[in-house]
């Protein structure tokens, strides 16, 4: 049974730490020096070494591990897995960048080539973005989401990158593509932008609901100079006084760049609404923004 490790775009570097070490120590054995100074300089690397193999093995339990301790986790036997399982390790680096909402940010989740596939697959088919209405409401005002954009499936896609993509989502996020609604390509040019908002419709405001968007995983499709940020109004709570103007953008911040993930919850644990995942797409001030969304939903998800 052939193992395959999926590095996910992602070479770890073994570092050449060592190299100097031993040079130092050519030269120095090579001039005559006494006992005694050979062994107080004995007794400084023990210490030194001492030293240094507490902090690597606190680096392991942190799980900052080097390359060469990656590909040592890498290297087992694999388990036998069932219908729905593969013979693949997947590696997948994130960065925590908030509990309060739930958001955790992938860098290179994709390449440069996959973006511009997407762009381009996209380009042609871009309508003004559309918004979910609320109870009693027949048309949206027009200043809220601003942007340009078009659903695409996988299976739209001929060369299989967008089939890539959300194959990785799915490892990523843990969560079936049978919940996945649509890929939603956007497109924010100069002054473009989307008003906060929740992923999520209370059903307060929407009615009842056949089912519920529990995370949203966006993919950066291009650098933006300067604005277009996904900002995060009450992170840890903050500015749900009242007396924040939900047309300015405030908050955590994130900044696109080309080909890079980023995944936030929108409900708790307990399925609820979590309010503190109210976020926004800050007006672009250098362009263009191009950016890739995927609903992620409670129940399957069919059209
Ligand atoms: C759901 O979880 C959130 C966050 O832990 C908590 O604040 C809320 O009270 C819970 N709601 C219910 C109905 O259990």
């Amino acid at each position: 049974m052939a193992t395959t490790y999926a590095f996910d775009d992602y070479t770890p570097k073994a570092k050449a730490k060592s190299r100097g070490y031993w040079y130092w120590w050519n030269n120095y054995s090579r001039a005559k020096l006494g006992f005694p100074s050979v062994f107080i300089f004995c007794c400084l690397f023990f210490i030194a070494g001492f030293l240094c193999s507490s902090l690597r093995s606190q680096e392991v339990s942190g799980f900052k591990q080097s390359g060469r301790q990656l590909e040592e986790t890498l290297n087992y036997d694999v388990m036998a897995h069932g219908k729905t399982g593969d013979d693949s390790m997947s590696v997948i680096p994130f960065q925590v960048i908030s509990w309060k909402p739930r958001a955790f940010y992938f860098p290179r989740f994709a390449t440069p080539e996959q973006c511009q596939h997407v762009i381009n697959l996209a380009k042609s088919k871009l309508e003004p973005s559309k918004l979910a209405l609320r109870k009693g409401e027949v048309e949206k005002p027009q200043d809220v989401r601003t942007s340009m954009g078009t659903f695409l499936r996988a299976s739209q896609d001929g060369a299989g990158i967008l089939n890539a993509i959300e194959e990785k989502i799915a490892k990523a996020t843990k969560l079936p593509r049978s919940h996945y609604e649509d890929f939603n390509v956007l497109r924010y040019q100069l002054g473009q932008k989307y008003d906060a908002h929740l992923d999520a419709f209370p059903p307060e405001q929407y009615g009842p609901q056949k089912s519920q968007r529990v995370a949203t995983f966006l993919v950066y499709l291009s650098d933006v100079e300067e604005g277009g940020e996904t900002a995060f109004p009450y992170e840890n709570g903050m500015n749900m006084d009242g007396s924040y103007d939900f047309k300015k953008c405030v908050g955590l911040k994130v900044k696109p760049r080309m080909g890079d993930g980023f995944l936030f919850y929108s409900l708790y644990p307990n399925n609820t609404i979590d309010q503190l995942s109210l976020h926004q797409s800050c007006p672009v001030i250098k362009g263009p923004k191009w950016v890739v969304t995927k609903w992620i939903r409670d129940q399957e998800f069919s059209l």
